[in-house]
C-alpha cells in the first residue's frame, strides 16, 4: 500500500531532486505538496513546485501556498547564491507552465489531506519548519493523523548558513523548536553532517544526466550549485540534501535513527538557529526525542536515490 505523503518543500534544486524521486516513487503516494519561501521568496518557490509537477506529468497532486515569512522574525535571507535567482539554477524559464496553486492556504490543504485519509500521513519538511509549526498549532486535533514529521534540517556539529545553524531551522527558528521540541508527533531529522556525507560525485551525476530527460533537467539545475560546492568545499560533489530525506520518507529505515531530545537556539547570539543535543539536560529523560538520521552506508543511499529518480 503506497504511503501518503505531503511535502512542505522551498524549491530549490535539491528540493526539485526530492521532489521527482517522491514523485515517481511507487512506494509513495502524494496527496499534496506546499510551497513556502526558503531558498527562495514564495512566488518563486510556489512556480518552481508547479513547473515540477508539470515537468513529472504529476497534474494530479495539489499544490498549496505555504508561508510567504517566517513566524515571528523576518529574515530575507535566501540562498540565490546557491540555487540562482530563480531557485533552479536558472532552469525555471525554460520548463513547462507550473501547475496551478489551491486557492486558500497550503496549510489549510494539509489539514484537509489529513482529515480526508485513512492511513496515516508522513509529512516531509524539506524547507523552514514555518508551514509545519503552523500546522500542528492550528490543527492539534489532527496530529494523530500524522504518522511521522521527516525534517530536513538542523545539525549536531557546524552549520552551512552560519557556523552553527543550518539553513532551514536557522530560516525560522521559533517554528523549528515548535516542531522539534514536541511530543505529540514523532519526528526523524535529517541533519546536514548526513546529507553532506551523502554527496553525489562526477560519476552519479553523469549517470543521472544520461537517465532520461526529467534526470537530465535536474542534472543541468545541478550544474551551477555544483560549482559553488567545488568552490566552498574544495572537491566535486553536491549535497543534495532534500533527496535524502525523502528517501527516508519513501523507503523508511534507509537511514538509522539515534533519539537524541533537542533544543533550538532562538536567541540573537552568533548561534542562533543552532539545534543543540540536550543528553546532558538535568530533565533529559523527560525531554522528547527527535529521531537523528544517520547513514548506514553512503553509497547505498545514493544508489537507492539515483534508482528512485530514474524510475519512470
Ligand atoms: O541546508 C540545506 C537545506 O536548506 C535544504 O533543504 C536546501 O533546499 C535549503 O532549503
Ligand atoms: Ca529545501
Amino acid at each position: 500500500m503506497p504511503r501518503p505523503l505531503i511535502i512542505d518543500t522551498d524549491p530549490g534544486v535539491d528540493d526539485a531532486v526530492a521532489l521527482v524521486l517522491a514523485l515517481r516513487s511507487t512506494e509513495a503516494d502524494v496527496r499534496a505538496v506546499v510551497a513556502s519561501y526558503g531558498n527562495v521568496d514564495l512566488d518563486h518557490t510556489l512556480g518552481n513546485a508547479g513547473r515540477l509537477l508539470a515537468l513529472t506529468g504529476r497534474t494530479d497532486v495539489p499544490l498549496g501556498i505555504g508561508a510567504d515569512r517566517p513566524l515571528v522574525h523576518r529574515l530575507d535571507r535566501r540562498a540565490t547564491l546557491v540555487h540562482g535567482e530563480d531557485g533552479l539554477g536558472g532552469r525555471a524559464a525554460g520548463l513547462a507552465d507550473p501547475v496551478a496553486p489551491r486557492p486558500g492556504s497550503g496549510i489549510a490543504l494539509m489539514a484537509q489531506v489529513l482529515e480526508e485519509t485513512t492511513l496515516p500521513v508522513t509529512i516531509a519538511s524539506i524547507g523552514p519548519l514555518t508551514d509545519t509549526a503552523l500546522l500542528l498549532a492550528t490543527y492539534p486535533h489532527l496530529a494523530d493523523r500524522i504518522e511521522r514529521i521527516v525534517v530536513m534540517g538542523g545539525s549536531i556539529g557546524g552549520g552551512n548558513v552560519t557556523g552553527a545553524a543550518e539553513f532551514n531551522i536557522h530560516a525560522d527558528p521559533e517554528a523549528a523548536q515548535r516542531v522539534l521540541t514536541q511530543d505529540r508527533v514523532p519526528v526523524a531529522l535529517v541533519p546536514l553532517e548526513t546529507t553532506l556525507a551523502c554527496s553525489a560525485g562526477p560519476d552519479w551525476l553523469r549517470a543521472l544526466a544520461d537517465a532520461d530527460p526529467v534526470c537530465a533537467e535536474l542534472a543541468a539545475m545541478i550544474e551551477p550549485v555544483r560549482a559553488v560546492y567545488r568552490s566552498r568545499y574544495g572537491h566535486d560533489a553536491v549535497a543534495l540534501h532534500d533527496a535524502v530525506a525523502l528517501l527516508e520518507c519513501v523507503e523508511p529505515n534507509s537511514l538509522v535513527a539515534r533519539p537524541i531530545p533537542l533544543a533550538v537556539d532562538t536567541g540573537f547570539g552568533p548561534a542562533r538557529g543552532a539545534t543543540v543535543p540536550q543528553l546532558t539536560a538535568p530533565d533529559a529523560a523527560d525531554l522528547p526525542a527527535v529521531g537523528v538520521m544517520a547513514a548506514p552506508d553512503v553509497r547505498t543511499v545514493l544508489d537507492a536515490v539515483l534508482d528512485r529518480l530514474r524510475k519512470a
